[in-house]
């Protein structure tokens, strides 16, 4: 079986490795020749652990290829993953455009059946809408299918969750098209679901924010436990041993971020209003994400009392450790609203960068972590890099003008941190 992948995003890229890894033989297809290049040579251009090894060595194997020729590329295929962009419009609904460009690309080129398949995140009825798209501009009448195999994978953790997934969904009601897909995935040992491909289509939102909706309860459940004097780790590890509930995204913080979590939750209440209701739960759920790392700037201007003047260190720019992604981070947010409150702020990030042209008087960026406690009046931690951990606290605590210590992932040991003789505040944690 030939797989075409188009789209060597993110998720295009992850896709085509871990087919490449499972055997088949694999094409990348982008128009973004830059990309190709870099692709081609080994070049990942985003971090992402373990794939770099792993598209050196299938370069290298012969299982997978990249191109801009779409002709070619779309002929010897049999399946083909969609994995294009889908951003945001301004009122939260998805930009389908790119979507809609590969199925007519598909249709104008393809030369018998093909199988579409819809990875990217789609709103419900896509599915439906790639099958028109393709109908109308299928000159030769060739026979195909359209399903939708949402994708799961997080970032920083792509490859175990792509090569190890709980579960694959397959979104169609051609027998032909199910066959297909079970045969692709017949090494994984995962539960794979067959349903319409709207269930598929509605499952990956539904994930997505309910999993946003854990977080921003717990989010806000520790601003109630920072009042009552509670632990919230304790809280969430004593939910999380019941299994209705599980212990995975528990964690409280400064909020959310990321290119799916914020989109996704925004497109899902885009196509319940488009339905004629409201989800709620939702609105309150972005409600406290975006308030979120306010609340641990509110803790910080309480013990240091006016920005002005005052020397802010941030630890983390990441959305998430083990990503260079900002897009969406509470990070940003924080140094703008630092920066808008006159404070001068030193950043440190061991991956990620500032987004260009992101750039103020007050602002500089770190090579090392050390360099920002310097005459610092806090510290912010804003993304829970395992190397801030290791960090050696205790001698960096004398540096600063005043030792402040905001933890706004609870990565830290409270205690231990008192001892060094830091002012220590997590998120319900202290
Ligand atoms: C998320 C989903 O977890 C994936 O299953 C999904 O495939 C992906 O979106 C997508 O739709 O493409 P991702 O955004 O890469 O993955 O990252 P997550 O690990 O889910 O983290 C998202 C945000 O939630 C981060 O800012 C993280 O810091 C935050 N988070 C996570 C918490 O604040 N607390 C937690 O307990 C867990």
């Amino acid at each position: 079986m030939n797989i075409l992948v188009i789209g060597t995003g993110y998720v295009g890229t992850t896709t085509a490795l871990v087919f490449a890894e499972m055997g088949w033989k694999v094409t990348g297809l982008d128009t973004d020749q830059q990309k190709l290049n870099q692709l081609q040579k080994g070049i990942l251009y985003f971090h992402e652990p373990g794939l770099k090894e792993l598209l050196i060595k299938h370069n290298n194997s012969g299982q997978l290829q990249f191109t801009s020729n779409k002709k070619e590329a779309i002929q010897k295929s049999d399946v083909i993953f969609i994995c294009v962009g889908t951003p945001s419009r301004p009122d939260g609904s998805a930009d389908l455009s790119y979507v809609k460009q590969v199925a007519e690309d598909v249709a104008y080129h393809m030369n018998g059946y093909k199988l579409v398949v819809n990875k990217s995140t789609v709103p419900v009825g896509t599915q439906e809408k790639v099958t028109e798209w393709i109908s109308e501009s299928n000159r030769h009448a060739h026979p195909y299918d359209v399903a939708s195999n949402p994708e799961f994978l997080r970032e920083g953790k792509a490859l175990e969750d792509s090569l190890h997934p709980d579960r694959i969904i397959i979104g169609t009601k051609s027998d032909r098209a199910a066959k297909l897909l079970q045969q692709l995935y017949s090494s994984m040992t995962c539960e794979i679901i067959e349903t319409t491909p709207r269930t598929a289509e509605l499952i990956k939102y539904a994930s997505n924010a309910f999993l946003a909706t854990k977080i921003s309860y717990m989010n806000e459940l520790s601003r109630l436990s920072d009042r009552l004097d509670v632990d919230i780790r304790e809280v969430a590890k004593g939910m999380g041993l019941d299994l209705r509930i599980g212990s995975r995204f528990l964690q409280a913080g400064i909020g959310y971020g990321g290119s799916c979590f914020p989109k996704d939750v925004s497109a899902l209440q885009q196509t319940a209003e488009e339905n004629g209701m409201k989800l709620q739960i939702l609105e309150q759920v972005v409600n406290v994400n975006k308030s979120q790392y306010l609340y641990m700037l509110d803790k910080a201007k309480k013990r240091l009392g006016d920005f002005a003047g005052k020397k802010a260190a941030v630890l983390g720019l990441a959305f998430k450790p083990d990503t260079d992604d900002i897009r969406e981070a509470p990070s940003l947010r924080l140094i703008q609203d630092l920066l808008g409150q006159q404070a001068t702020v030193h950043l440190y990030d061991p991956i990620a960068k500032l987004p260009a042209g992101f750039t103020h008087d007050h602002l500089t960026v770190a090579s090392m972590a050390e360099d920002v406690f310097k005459e610092a009046d806090a510290v912010f931690i804003c993304t829970e890099w395992t190397m801030f951990q290791e960090l050696d606290w205790k001698s960096m605590h004398p540096q600063m003008k005043q030792p402040n210590l905001f933890d706004g992932r609870n990565m830290l040991d409270a205690k231990t941190m008192k001892s060094f003789g830091y002012y220590y505040e997590g998120i319900g944690y202290k």
